[in-house]
């Protein structure tokens, strides 16, 4: 743990350009070698499980996509030039990837969607496009030539007849060669178009950030599945009205009183917001055989524990606190928030920390978690 970015002061970055103007770190991990191999990447686009997607420019038509999982001839009939392969959320999949987030953390873990890697032939590339998401682009491999535009939205004309939200009107303003090591920021919304030089792999750590709308939607469906349908709009106060017809300040201020009464409740919207946030992108496989803590001191004796490549974990303090794993919430004794900062910060509970816990609580809450497949023995 601890690893951190070069050539890259934190504060700095967060001031200056987190979610406000793109910026290139030179060598930001030096002597950088790729924690998955090209042979690696599309190994895993093979699999039933993993989201993959091959775009090929100039083939059949101006632009192809294909889903995965694919047959592994699929690669033997790809031309020579001009096509990218794309895999997500790769940090589930391959611990040695999941490895990089410690770069990243000057930045809350939760606000992290995935690790997606591409990689492509020469003259491969996506066609000039914008994310609604922040994106760190770590060169892997290779070389890849991006061009840096102004912000795009919805109104951006596209590229007709592809499934592919590709910029028709594209206009770079900075021009970057990126070599292994080197890391492009781009907030949401600035248009990009990165274009290899030979075979070149580039690794994305995207961000999540839901929209007003997600916001709006879960934490009211999170809310409403609480009440009880005799909660109702009341107006004890009506005065007499001089036309039945009108909606008056009033009673459009008796709404949103209703609504505020839920919304200011801060430990209401911590409890959807953890939950929503800490939503995995894959459920784990369940560890069968763990019993009870008994048999895990008896099993397990000097093995670390370790969080589950994929798994998130966040909690909340308050005027209350809740630990939040995996899109689920739990109301936890105070007395296990040490563990819980633990398991954040550094991901795993070392052999000497775990075996010493003795409150019946924490322990029936790690052994839950132990068997859900979201806490592992090394
Ligand atoms: C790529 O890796 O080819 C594309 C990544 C991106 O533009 O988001
Ligand atoms: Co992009």
């Amino acid at each position: 743990m601890g690893k951190k970015l070069e050539n890259f002061v934190a504060a700095e970055f967060l001031r200056e350009y987190w979610q406000k103007k793109p910026t290139v770190i030179r060598q930001g991990i030096s002597n950088f070698v790729s924690p998955i191999s090209a042979d690696e990447l599309a190994g895993l686009s093979l699999e039933e499980e993993v989201e993959s997607r091959l775009i090929i420019e100039h083939g059949d038509a101006p632009w192809t996509l294909r889903h995965g999982p694919f047959d592994e001839e699929v690669f033997s009939t790809l031309p020579e030039s001009h096509w990218t392969m794309l895999v997500q959320s790769v940090e589930h999949w391959v611990p040695e990837v999941n490895a990089l987030l410690e770069y990243f953390q000057f930045l809350p873990r939760w606000r992290l969607e995935d690790i997606m890697i591409s990689y492509a032939v020469d003259g491969g590339n996506v066609g000039p496009h914008y994310d609604n998401f922040d994106v760190f682009l770590i060169q892997a491999e290779g070389k890849r030539r991006w061009q840096v535009g102004p912000v795009y939205d919805e109104s951006a004309p596209v590229v007709a007849d592809t499934p592919l939200h590709i910029l028709s009107e594209f206009s770079a303003e900075a021009e970057y060669v990126m070599e292994p090591g080197d890391i492009l920021y781009l907030p949401p919304g600035f248009g990009h178009h990165g274009v290899a030089e030979g075979g070149c792999m580039t690794i994305s750590i995207g961000f999540r950030a839901p929209s007003h709308r997600e916001i709006l939607m879960g934490f009211t469906d999170y809310v409403s599945d609480q009440l009880g349908e005799s909660l109702r709009y009341s107006d004890p106060d009506q005065r007499v009205l001089s036309n039945t017809g009108l909606i008056d300040e009033h009673s459009i201020q008796r709404v949103q009183d209703v609504l505020k009464q839920y919304i200011n409740d801060k430990a209401l919207v911590a409890q959807w917001f953890g939950a929503f946030m800490t939503e995995p992108k894959h459920q784990q496989e369940q560890a069968d055989g763990i019993t009870d803590w008994s048999f895990i001191l008896e099993e397990f004796e000097g093995a670390d524990l370790m969080v589950s490549e994929g798994s998130r974990l966040a909690f909340y303090k308050g005027n209350c606190y809740y630990a939040f794993v995996d899109g689920e919430k739990y109301d936890l004794p105070l007395d296990t928030l040490e563990w819980v900062e633990v398991l954040c910060k550094k991901g795993t509970l070392l052999a000497a920390e775990w075996s010493r816990i003795e409150d019946q609580k924490t322990q029936q809450w790690l052994l839950g978690l132990i068997q859900k497949g979201v806490l592992y023995f090394d």
